[in-house]
């Protein structure tokens, strides 16, 4: 009976044929290297997610002894130890969640919340950079996984943390403002943001170690990621009517910006202690980290990921690391190879990273959602070279999305963008799990196992390549460079967050209970089931679907809702269903939908849907 109810689902079309158990289980059979990338991006993406929150103190199943919020770096604690809480990778990480949090997964937020009160803490502690009282202590680059100082000897300060940080936490605010939370924003997160604002007005034209902990100079990342924390800073203070002094320093920034452009690509560093080529990764990372969708007309200014300047720089960059790793030889220019951090180096043995190759995805991505939107891709003569790789005779021009040249360019560039991604389809073990690096001989992982910088790229890389995008920092009305460059600074205010929670570790749950509320308006005699891919579900059979109660059913509410208790950690998809009153079941349509069962300390959690559109029948066959 099973079995012709799943012949019914294969009738009715190939699109359906993701939530029919038949091919799930048929997937687990089929050779990894064999799956299409679609299938590994699919079954790859809760892997990623778990395999952050399994960094994160202290429920995190790879946090032990991590303290409530914080993020280590990986779980590897010799060769390389990362067994601590940088602020940058902690704040990437938590800007990717806040977005997949704002997108929808809702079950994310406490742990957001804890992240925050855990910096509020971090900020206040003095450390071998210096304290909060004239901000250099923020500079510091990482922390112990218990929220004390970290006191050997080390690259810093580094400081790209302070704006990333607040790039995460204005992220979360907006949301709070446009959700008619503005009350946490002004207690809780703007004091923190305004000292790590305070912090970049004061200090971005000092030396700083770049974000590989290894250069003292100046560097493109950190540039940028100042220059936009300063601009989303400023009107976050303006929308909560507060002031921020230190953002009036943003133009220059961006003046300062534009010097690391040398004819054919970004330097790296510039006032650096060494004598390195300057093509570096960290210009890529740069660019996908302010990529503005709101930007018009690709840029320059602020590098846009499909401006000119920025493609010429993705290809010299990415071409840097052709020759270098034998894992690369024989791939054409045009076909996405291992990226590292930079051509010379040789950290751990100087390998491909994972989130260097995603990176080199995310940007072509963000270039190719960019062009779609703006209906035209300009070819200048200094991007030519980059997209003659996909079209050796393509001339300089404006080309619109109705012409052939437009249909050429962009096609070649999504299968060069997912060659990056297919890469790692082909370096990541049967298990799914990311380490920092691949052997650059055989692509075997290396250094850092468990990166969670590495499963952070996989969901920036993933939902860029989905068309879902981060807000607009305000990129359309900050590119102005002022005419002459001057090295201002504004000294900051620092006063310590007084809103601020333990750093307690709190009690791992083994089990959650979830209520899951769909609003669906039905009628008289009509039911909603709640049907997925685990046996609490019924294994996507409806005879064994969970109903869903009407008791709460109400007009402008019409909610049905169960609760179903579930072991923490679980990955699920799950679909709602409808019974008619002659005993069909008609599946909701779309996709099916993702729930993560949080390994946290909630032991409740809530999930609200409304009814997907475009359904399907399914005739019930007992
Ligand atoms: C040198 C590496 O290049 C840097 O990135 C790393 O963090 C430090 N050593 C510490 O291992
Ligand atoms: C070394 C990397 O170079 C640096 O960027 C990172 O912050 C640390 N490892 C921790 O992941």
């Amino acid at each position: 009976m099973v079995l012709l109810s799943f012949l019914t689902h294969l009738a009715v079309g190939a699109n359906l044929l993701a939530q029919v158990p038949l091919v799930n289980s048929l997937a687990l059979y089929q050779d990894r290297a064999t799956k299409s990338l679609d299938d590994f991006i699919a079954s790859e993406s809760p892997i990623a997610l778990q395999g952050i929150l399994n960094n994160i103190g202290s429920a995190g199943s790879n946090a032990v002894g991590v303290a409530l919020g914080l993020v280590v770096a990986s779980p590897t604690k010799e060769n390389p130890d990362y067994f601590d809480t940088w602020t940058r990778d902690s704040a990437l990480t938590f800007k990717a969640l806040v977005d997949a949090f704002i997108a929808g997964n809702t079950n994310l937020r406490s742990l957001i919340e804890n992240y925050i009160y855990a910096q509020a803490q971090l900020q206040t502690l003095p450390n071998l950079s210096g304290n909060l009282s004239n901000g250099l202590g923020l500079g510091e680059p990482k922390f112990e996984v218990d929220g004390t100082a970290f006191t050997a000897p080390w690259g810093r300060p580094q400081r790209d943390g302070p704006a990333l940080r607040a790039t995460a936490l204005i992220a979360y605010s907006r949301w709070l403002i446009s959700n008619g939370d503005t009350s946490f924003v002004t207690s809780v997160t703007w004091p923190i943001i305004s000292n790590d604002l305070s912090f970049v007005g004061q200090y971005w034209n000092w030396t700083t170690y770049d974000l590989w902990e290894e250069t003292l100079g100046s560097s493109f990342f950190t540039t940028a990621v100042q220059h936009r924390a300063l601009v989303e800073g400023n009107a976050l203070a303006e929308q909560i009517g507060q002031s921020c002094a230190s953002c009036g320093q943003a133009p220059q920034i961006l003046c300062f910006l534009e010097s690391y452009w040398e004819g054919n690509h970004i330097a790296g560093n510039q006032n650096e202690d060494n004598q390195r080529s300057r093509k570096d990764l960290n210009t890529i990372l740069g660019i996908i980290h302010t990529f503005d969708p709101s930007a018009e007309n690709c840029d320059t200014t602020t590098f846009q990921p499909c401006s000119d300047i920025a493609l010429a720089n993705h290809k010299v960059v990415s071409d840097s690391f052709r020759t270098v790793f034998s894992i690369n030889a024989g791939i054409p220019e045009g076909s996405g190879v291992g990226i590292g951090r930079y051509p010379e180096d040789t950290y751990q043995g100087g390998n491909p990273w994972y989130l260097g190759t995603m990176a080199a995805a995310e940007q072509l991505y963000d270039a190719l959602y960019q062009w779609n939107k703006i209906g035209s891709l300009e070819v200048s003569s200094t991007s030519l070279a980059f997209f003659q790789d996909f079209s050796p005779s393509v001339a300089t021009g404006v080309y619109t999305s109705s012409s052939p040249t437009y249909t050429t360019l962009t096609s070649a560039i999504k299968i060069y963008a997912d060659s990056y991604m297919s890469l790692i389809q082909k370096y990541t073990p049967s298990d799914g799990s990311f380490a920092e690096q691949f052997n650059r001989n055989d692509g075997t992982p290396l250094s850092a196992s468990n990166l969670t910088w590495s499963y952070a790229s996989f969901l920036t890389a993933v939902a860029a390549r989905d068309g879902v995008v981060p807000a607009s920092w305000g990129e359309p009305s900050a590119n102005v460079v002022p005419s002459v460059c001057a090295g201002y600074t504004a000294t900051g205010t620092y006063l310590a967050p007084t809103a601020t929670a333990p750093l307690s570790p709190c009690t791992a749950v083994t089990s959650v209970a979830v209520t899951f509320n769909v609003a669906e308006t039905t009628s008289y005699g009509q039911n909603i089931f709640l049907a997925g891919n685990i046996t609490q579900l019924g294994s996507w059979n409806t005879v064994d679907a969970v109903a869903l109660s009407a008791v709460d059913y109400q007009a402008e509410y019409p909610r049905w809702y169960g609760t179903v208790d579930l072991p923490a950690g679980t990955a699920l998809q799950y679909k709602y269903v409808d019974k008619g009153v002659d005993g069909s079941f008609t599946f909701e349509g779309g996709a099916n939908r993702e729930f993560l069962v949080e390994r946290g300390c909630a032991g409740e959690v809530q999930v609200h849907d409304k009814w997907q559109q475009e359904g399907m029948t399914l005739r019930e066959l007992v």
